[in-house]
């Protein structure tokens, strides 16, 4: 008889109390079947299907070009590889700024033809009313605060926000509010350590820290930044665990080799 293993999937009430019982949590992205399968495999609790795939997949400038067909793709693809992670898809840029009802239909498209488990918008006070809409309609909700990249034209450069009091005035009300209205999580980009800790304490949800300093309740890299596949892109905040780059590389180039000087296939490669 075989015994199947049953995988306790993670849901917002794990992730709120990981928070209350003060363990970490762990999110990276995923933006494809086979890399969703490893990370889940390994135990990740948030795989985010995030814009990011614009820059990282596409190799676009920043999250803007990116639709919202697209991230619907990526989305379905990495569900289908995952068995534990709860999934948060990002809304793409302008599939929910300025209009509530645009805002729910995007959400629900992606609930719908992904089968993802929730969704994450970017910004604060100024999407309030799409983050309640979306939440009547039952989708969990994930808000991002600090260096919001779709917002980037507006700020001009990718460097630390909110270090003026103006500007972590307005985060620390953007987070209450956020916590609030019934966000699950908070993503904090980019912002000084101790406004994130100030924050992670002020609100009842997890807070998700990149380049926010150790802490808030979890932390979240881009995979392919820490694998190290991405070799341009070096912040102070990121950790490489693999220089992947350079190990694919190397790797391509011996089957070069071995291609060109007929090594490959030998016999028992052959039928
Ligand atoms: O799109 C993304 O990858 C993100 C993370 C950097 C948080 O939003």
């Amino acid at each position: 008889m075989s015994v199947s293993k049953e995988v306790k999937r993670i849901t917002t009430h794990i992730l709120k109390s990981m928070k209350d019982n003060k363990e970490k949590i762990s999110m990276l992205t995923a933006y494809d079947y086979s890399m969703a399968k490893i990370l889940d495999d390994a135990g990740i609790d948030i795989l985010l299907v995030g814009d990011s795939a614009s820059n990282v997949m596409a190799g676009h400038e920043t999250t803007l070009p990116i639709t919202l067909d697209q991230m619907i793709y990526h989305a379905s693809s990495v569900v289908r590889g995952v068995q534990k992670a709860f999934v948060v898809v990002d809304l793409p840029f302008g599939s929910y700024q300025g209009n509530s009802t645009k805002a729910l239909e995007s959400a629900i498209r992606i609930m719908k033809e992904s089968g993802a488990h929730g969704v994450k918008l970017e910004g604060g006070s100024e999407i309030a009313d799409s983050v309640i809409k979306i939440l009547s309609a039952g989708i969990p909700v994930m808000g991002h605060l600090g260096l919001t990249p779709q917002s980037i034209y507006k700020f001009g450069t990718y460097t630390v926000r909110a270090r003026d009091t103006e500007e972590a005035k307005k985060l620390k009300s953007d987070a209450k509010l956020l916590d609030k209205l019934g966000c699950f999580g908070i993503v904090l980009e980019k912002i000084p350590s101790k406004l994130a800790k100030t924050v992670s304490k002020s609100v009842s949800v997890p807070t998700i820290g990149i380049g926010a300093g150790p802490d808030t309740d979890g932390q979240v890299l881009v995979t392919h930044d820490l694998l190290g596949i991405t070799k341009e892109f070096q912040p102070r905040f990121l950790r490489r665990y693999m220089e992947l780059h350079e190990g694919i590389k190397d790797a391509v180039q011996d089957y070069i080799k071995d291609v060109k000087s007929n090594d490959f296939p030998n016999k028992s490669e052959a039928y």
